[in-house]
């Protein structure tokens, strides 16, 4: 009952981050940002990306503790019961795992690291990269708020029981 409330919880909180970040907070760092504009996101990506990335862990904890479950309550019928939804729903969230990491420590950590140097008086991201950086986060982001989403109903269908 906990295990499931924290999943639940996990679930929500990083859904709305996700969305929020690639639908409201994203599109206004699009551009050629200067270093100002960059500080401003990094300060702003240094909460949300932990905040993401400890939902996810709490996810995949709770999340196996649900499959334990459901493998108690359904004993020998478990896997011809719930072989295709569970992989669907493993699929999905090994994809967004996977665009997650990338989002968190091939884009994010790179603009972060940009801004402590130039804080530091050493040379920064050029325009052009700048832009680049902040579009891909954008496409990650709402990407894996979609996906979020499609493993949440999923979820909620194996929750049915
Ligand atoms: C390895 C990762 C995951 C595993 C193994 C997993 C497994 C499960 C299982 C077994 C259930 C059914 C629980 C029950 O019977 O009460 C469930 C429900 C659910 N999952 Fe996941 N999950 C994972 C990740 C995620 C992710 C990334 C999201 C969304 C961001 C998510 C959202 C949900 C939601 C919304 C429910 C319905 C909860 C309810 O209605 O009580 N899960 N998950």
């Amino acid at each position: 009952m906990v295990l499931a409330a924290l999943h639940l919880l996990a679930a929500a909180l990083y859904l709305g981050a996700s969305l929020t970040l690639g639908a409201a907070i994203l599109p206004a760092f699009r551009g050629e940002g200067g270093a100002g504009q960059r500080a401003t996101l990094a300060r702003i990506l240094r909460v949300a990306h932990p905040l993401s990335l400890g939902c996810l862990g709490v996810l995949v904890l709770t999340g196996a503790a649900g499959v334990t479950a459901l493998k108690d309550r359904y004993a020998g019928e478990f896997a011809a019961r719930w072989f295709g939804l569970l992989g669907l729903k493993l699929l999905l969230v090994f994809v967004l795992l996977l665009l997650a990491s990338y989002e968190f420590f091939g884009l994010g950590l790179r603009l972060t690291r940009a801004v402590a140097r130039e804080a530091a008086g050493e040379g920064g991201l050029s325009p052009g990269v700048h832009a680049r950086i902040v579009a891909r986060l954008q496409i990650v982001a709402l990407a894996n708020g979609v996906l979020a989403a499609a493993a949440s109903a999923v979820g909620m269908l194996l929750a049915r029981g």
